[in-house]
């Protein structure tokens, strides 16, 4: 069995799907169930027997330590986190909470329980810890993509949460031993994301005749991969990634906030259309800009391709697409999240105009 924790946010409910789409192995979803955590999300699971959810916190020593040794996984992945940034600069205590003290208890539960293993089963077992290109900084735009060499470099709350959280990793394994990998990846995209980030959070305001708000001037640059793609380089990660290495994943699809917008506006247009025959442009606006904003992510994914043979499969003409169409056909999806507590939101991040 494998312990997944963060189960129920974006990437982790796609992992668990993409998982057990071509799996029997079990997955045990530990999730604290925050505002971004939704178990509708596994709701097709339900029944299956394959699939078993705990309810809490990954910094619950008590918890994490009877799970693992009632359960035994063979490996943990740690999906869970505080994961936007906006909502790291306007409060970051629960993301030094969830991110810092979270993984480092995670961590700690799980050196106990690994120490206690005997013979083949402590010589495969893995922890992989999810983490993200924003600890490397940002770059100009005529700087080379990150490479795993890159000196570390975090500029907002949550990039620095993720990286103290990457050096705890990489110091159990210095220090203890313990089986560890990490992944360092670009921004995902794709069904189930919760409609404060860029993508979603456009194709609702889009299909809601709100304003599409751009911070600055929209030519910040990332690096987008479609999040199934994500999961796949995750699956490959844990079957042969060296152990102690860390992998950056990204998709080779640097583009700037304008351009996204407007290519999801011109698949609205004709998906979508609307009735008086004017663009979904008309409604992008540009707003006061994220304060710290990195200019620019790229990921050199060329490692990963060497060693484990993943590149991503999709292009960011067919994800986009793909995504779009999901939002467009998940409609109640969507309204069940964008509740009382995503309105409260909206208003403190962009104030009345949203
Ligand atoms: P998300 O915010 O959609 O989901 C996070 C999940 O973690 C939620 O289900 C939430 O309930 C759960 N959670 C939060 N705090 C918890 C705690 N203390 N204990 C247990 N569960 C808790 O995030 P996401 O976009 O799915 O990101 C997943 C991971 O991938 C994160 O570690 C993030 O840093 C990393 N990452 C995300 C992206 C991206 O573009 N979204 C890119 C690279 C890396
Ligand atoms: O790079 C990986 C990271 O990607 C992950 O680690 C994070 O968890 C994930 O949230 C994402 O971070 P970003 O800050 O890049 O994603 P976000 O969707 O918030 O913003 C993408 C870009 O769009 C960024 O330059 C800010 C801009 N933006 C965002 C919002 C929400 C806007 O212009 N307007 C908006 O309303």
């Amino acid at each position: 069995m494998l312990l997944v924790t963060g189960g129920a946010g974006f990437i982790g409910t796609n992992f668990i799907h993409s998982w057990l789409r071509t799996r029997d192995e079990p997955i045990l979803n530990l999730d604290s169930l925050t505002y971004a955590g939704n178990l509708e999300n596994l709701a097709a699971l339900s029944g299956d027997r394959r699939y078993i959810f705990a309810h809490g916190d990954i910094g619950d020593a008590n918890l994490v330590g009877e799970l693992l040794q009632s359960y035994k996984p063979r490996a943990v992945l740690n999906f869970a986190a505080e994961s936007h940034v906006d909502r790291s600069i306007a409060g970051p205590e629960s993301f030094i909470q969830t991110n810092v003290v979270g993984t480092f208890r995670l961590l700690d539960c799980v050196r106990a329980y690994w120490g206690g293993m005997d013979g083949g089963r402590r010589e495969s077992f893995r922890f992989l810890h999810v983490s993200t290109d924003e600890v490397y900084g940002s770059l100009g735009s005529d700087d080379p993509a990150f490479t795993e060499a890159n000196a570390y470099c975090p500029n907002s709350p949550y990039a620095a949460s993720k990286a103290s959280s990457d050096h705890l990793v990489r110091a159990y394994r210095h220090t203890y031993g313990l089986p560890v990998v990490t992944t360092n990846c670009s921004n995902n995209y794709g069904p189930y994301q919760f409609p404060e980030k860029l993508i979603p959070l456009l194709v609702h305001n889009a299909l809601t005749g709100k304003a599409l708000p751009i911070y600055g001037d929209g030519q910040n640059v990332r690096d987008w991969l479609y999040v199934e793609d994500h999961c796949t380089a995750i699956q490959r990660v844990l079957e042969e990634g060296t152990i102690g290495d860390t992998y950056n994943i990204g998709g080779g699809n640097e583009k700037t906030n304008l351009e996204v917008a407007q290519t999801l506006c011109a698949i609205l247009d004709e998906i979508r259309p609307h009735a008086q025959g004017k663009s979904y442009r008309e409604q992008i606006v540009f707003v006061a800009d994220r304060p710290g904003h990195d200019r620019r992510y790229a990921i050199d994914a060329s490692k990963i391709a060497a060693e484990l043979g993943w590149r991503p499969a999709e292009s960011f003409e067919s994800g986009i697409r793909k995504t779009v169409l999901w939002y467009v056909e998940n409609s109640a999806w969507v309204s069940g999240v964008t509740s009382g507590a995503y309105r409260q939101w909206i208003r403190q991040q962009y104030g009345v105009a949203l």
